[in-house]
C-alpha cells in the first residue's frame, strides 16, 4: 500500500519506517511538509500518490498547552483536518493518532471506542477536535488511539519518554516523585506500528483504540522499569494534586481494544514484555 508518512521524524514515525514493508512509505518530516499548510499538504499528496496518508504531526506538551492552546489547535486540530482533506480530495485513505486523553478517566471500566469523548485537559480538547475534523473531511478515516507512548527514538515533542527520563534521574541519584493515581495502558511505539500495518491491511476505519495489554499507574510503571533495570531508587507514589501539574489527567484511561479484536488483529502484548523489550533493544537489560 502506497503510504505517504506526515510527521515522519517522530519517535513513532521511525517505527513504522523499519516496521512497515522497504519502499511503501514515503517519509516526509516538519521541514519538508507543515501539516498546517493545505496547500503544502495537497503538493506532498500530488507528489506522493498514496493510498494512505498517515499524519503523526502533533503539538502535545499537555501541559504548556493548557497555558498556551494556539499552537495545539493549529497542528492537532487544523493540521489533521488539512491531511484528512487532502488525502479525500485524492482518494486516499487517512490515519492519524489521537490520545486516551479524549477521556475524562472515570469509568470504572476500559473505555471504549463507542465512549464519547470528554476531555478533561485542553490538549485532550485539541485533540477531540482533531477526530471530528477528520471524520467530517474524509470518510474513509481510521483514528487510532493510543496511550503513554515510548519508543527507542524518544519524543521529539516531549524531549524524550517516560523510561528515559526515569532512568536518567535514578542514575543521578535523584529522589524521584511519581504519580500513582493515573492508571493507563502505556504502549510501545514498535507494537503500535505493526498493529497500525494490521490495521491499515485490514482496511479498518472509524476510531480504533491500540495499546500493549494491561492497565498500571506511572508510579507503578516506573517502579517496573527499574525492577527489571535492577536499580533501587529513592521513589515516591504521589497524587495527582500533591504533585501539582498545570493540566489535569484522567485517572483511569485504559482503552478497550475492540476494532482491533473485531477484525482479528491479536492483542498488542502485555505492558510488561513490551517494556522489557524495550530495554533490552535500549541496551539497558542483559539479552
Ligand atoms: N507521546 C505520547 O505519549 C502519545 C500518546 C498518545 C498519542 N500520541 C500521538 O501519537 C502521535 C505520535 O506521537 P510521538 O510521540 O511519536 O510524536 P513526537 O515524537 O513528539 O513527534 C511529533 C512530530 O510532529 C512534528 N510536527 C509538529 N508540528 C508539525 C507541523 N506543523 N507539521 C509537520 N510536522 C509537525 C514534529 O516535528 P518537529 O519536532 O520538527 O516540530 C515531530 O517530528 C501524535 O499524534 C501524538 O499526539 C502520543
Amino acid at each position: 500500500m502506497r503510504t505517504l508518512l506526515l510527521g515522519a521524524q517522530s519517535q513513532l514515525g521511525y517505527d513504522i519506517l523499519r516496521t512497515w514493508p522497504e519502499g511503501a512509505v514515503t517519509p516526509l518530516g516538519h521541514g519538508d511538509c507543515d501539516v498546517t499548510d493545505l496547500a503544502a499538504v495537497r503538493a506532498a499528496v500530488a507528489g506522493a500518490r498514496p493510498q494512505l496518508v498517515i499524519n503523526l504531526a502533533a503539538w502535545h506538551r499537555v501541559d504548556d498547552i493548557e497555558r498556551d492552546p494556539a499552537e495545539a489547535l493549529r497542528v492537532n486540530a487544523h493540521g489533521a483536518w488539512c491531511a484528512a482533506t487532502a488525502a479525500a480530495e485524492h482518494g486516499a485513505a487517512v490515519m492519524w493518532i489521537s490520545t486516551d486523553y479524549v477521556f475524562r478517566g472515570l469509568p470504572g471500566r476500559p473505555y471504549r471506542e463507542s465512549d464519547p469523548a470528554d476531555p478533561v485537559n485542553v490538549y485532550g480538547v485539541t485533540k477531540a477536535a482533531g477526530e471530528r475534523l477528520i471524520a467530517l473531511a474524509n470518510p474513509r478515516h481510521c483514528v487510532v488511539r493510543s496511550s503513554g507512548l515510548y519508543g527507542v527514538a524518544g519524543a521529539s515533542g516531549k524531549g524524550g519518554n517516560f523510561i528515559e527520563t526515569m532512568l536518567r534521574l535514578a542514575r543521578e541519584g535523584k529522589p524521584l516523585r511519581v504519580v500513582g493515581d493515573q492508571v493507563l495502558g502505556p504502549t510501545a511505539t514498535s507494537d503500535l506500528a505493526q498493529a497500525l500495518l494490521a490495521l491499515a491491511r485490514a482496511g479498518a476505519y472509524g476510531i480504533a483504540h491500540l495499546t500493549n495489554a494491561g492497565a498500571i499507574s506511572w508510579h507503578d510503571f516506573a517502579l517496573l522499569a527499574f525492577r527489571l533495570c535492577g536499580v533501587r531508587p529513592a521513589l515516591t507514589a504521589v497524587t495527582s494534586a500533591k504533585y501539582g501539574a498545570p493540566a489535569a489527567r484522567p485517572a483511569y484511561s485504559v482503552l478497550e481494544n475492540g476494532l482491533a479484536r473485531e477484525v482479528g488483529i491479536p492483542p498488542l502484548r502485555p505492558v510488561e514484555e513490551a517494556l522489557a523489550a524495550y530495554l533490552r533493544e535500549k541496551g539497558h537489560l542483559s539479552a
